[in-house]
């Protein structure tokens, strides 16, 4: 099979809508339910859309999100479940908050709070545990892309970062090159599909074939309406984790309206 033709039968595209630290109450429920207004006619299955906000704004969100088949999401958990962690939120509580996702590993978390992959790789399987599915994020610096080491880098945070509970139905992996982050900078296409290839090839070691082929794997990284179009359809990007884009209803629905 061909390689578009495999992500067709077995990977339903995921647009994730990270707001980071941005929103407040009443903009939260207008932004979520002009999104609920624009996809309300997508084709069932042909997208699965999640929006991760805040975690003060989860019930807001969640309001806005009745009757619609858009998921919700938190931005980072911490590994135990119950425990004496001022500040942190635990994975079970995210889900009994009606989360269906939870993004982990993701490089400002990694830089800000010297999160590493040993940490990531628990914090997935606190997720995984709670029956949250963790979207483990990976990416290189720009020194390490300019020294050549991008592949090898992403392979290593994977291996390390991955728990052994993972499988394609409750994890999905997402690229992020640090320096693409809000910069309006993207790698070509090729380089995109390079790296997407190469994760793929590292499940197959981790996991097996048949889990390779069908984990999801999305790109991040300044990824918008303009660019959208053109990473979407690479053979092994199965969707985007978009951050500024995602902050009005038009930027946000557009990505796919391509
Ligand atoms: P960006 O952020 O789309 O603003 O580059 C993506 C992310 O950090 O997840």
């Amino acid at each position: 099979m061909k390689n578009t033709k495999i992500r067709e039968v077995y990977r339903q595209p995921l647009l994730v809508g990270n707001w980071k630290m941005n929103s407040l109450k009443r903009e939260s429920y207008a932004l979520t339910s002009g999104i609920v207004k624009y996809f309300a006619g997508i084709k069932e299955n042909s997208f699965e859309i999640v929006i991760c906000p805040p975690f003060p704004l989860l019930s807001e969100v969640k309001r806005a999100l009745i009757q619609s088949k858009i998921k919700l999401g938190a931005q980072d958990c911490h590994e135990a479940d119950f425990g004496a962690y001022t500040g942190d939120v635990s994975p079970s509580l995210l889900k009994n908050m009606g989360c269906k996702y939870v993004i982990v590993g993701h490089s400002e978390r990694r830089i800000a709070y010297k999160e590493k992959n040993m940490t990531i790789k628990a914090k997935s399987e606190g997720a995984i545990n709670a029956k949250l599915n963790p979207i483990i994020c990976l990416g290189e610096t720009l020194g390490q892309k300019e020294s050549g080491k991008t592949l090898n880098i992403i392979r290593a945070q994977l291996r390390e970062s991955i728990p052994s509970s993972a499988n394609s139905s409750n994890t999905v992996i997402a690229y992020e090159p640090v320096w693409a982050i809000g910069s309006g900078k993207v790698p070509r296409p090729a380089q995109i599909q390079k790296v997407h290839a190469s994760i793929r090839a590292e499940l197959k070691i981790l996991l097996n074939e048949f889990e390779a082929q069908r984990t999801r794997i999305i790109y991040g990284g300044s990824m918008n309406s303009n660019n959208g179009d053109e990473l979407l359809q690479l053979a092994d990007v199965d969707g985007g984790l978009i951050g500024s884009a995602s902050l009005t209803v038009k930027s946000f629905c557009s990505i796919i309206k391509n």
